[in-house]
């Protein structure tokens, strides 16, 4: 599927690297985007690509944490709790954002598929905590009261 489906961005990934195994990480990107998260079946087929064994390729998956193992709900909440931010009460609006979703444990996806929740390092917004960013977009300065509102409004986006 990936083949025929992506044949031409495949193709550039594959004329940047000088063998097709150097390409994996790449593909591997590509599979998540179609997939939602690396599943088998992504990892077979980049394997089939990169003419690797699918044992090498889901290693490589296994150890980078930008490969998702499950699948993420349609908003991708990375909280930042490092330093920075937990000076600024990070770790317990995380654990307040956790608590508003009903989810037991980080990386956790709500019932409804809406929200997953994952706590992250450095975002870059350290003056700005509490901060989230969602599917790559930032929200800074956040409380509950803030964090409600957004929750609500993704949620009204759903229909
Ligand atoms: Fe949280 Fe930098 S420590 S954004």
């Amino acid at each position: 599927m990936l083949a025929e489906k992506y044949a031409e961005r495949i193709e550039k990934v594959f004329a940047k690297y000088p063998t097709k195994r150097s390409a994996v990480m790449p593909l591997l990107y590509i599979a998540q985007e179609e997939y939602g998260y690396v599943n088998l079946e992504g990892i077979e087929e980049v394997a089939a690509l990169c003419e690797l064994d699918p044992t090498q390729v889901k290693s490589i998956a296994g150890f980078y944490t930008m490969y998702r193992e499950r699948p993420k709900g349609k908003h991708w909440l990375h909280i930042c709790t490092d330093l920075a931010c937990a000076l600024r009460g990070a770790d317990q609006f995380y654990e307040d954002v956790l608590h508003e979703l009903k989810l037991d444990h980080d990386h956790d996806t709500t019932d409804d598929g809406m929200f997953t929740v994952e706590h992250v390092m450095c975002l870059g917004a350290c003056d700005r905590a509490p901060m989230l960013q969602c599917n790559f977009h930032f929200h800074e300065n956040l409380d509950m009261d803030k964090m409600r509102d957004l929750i609500a409004k993704w949620r009204a986006e759903k229909s």
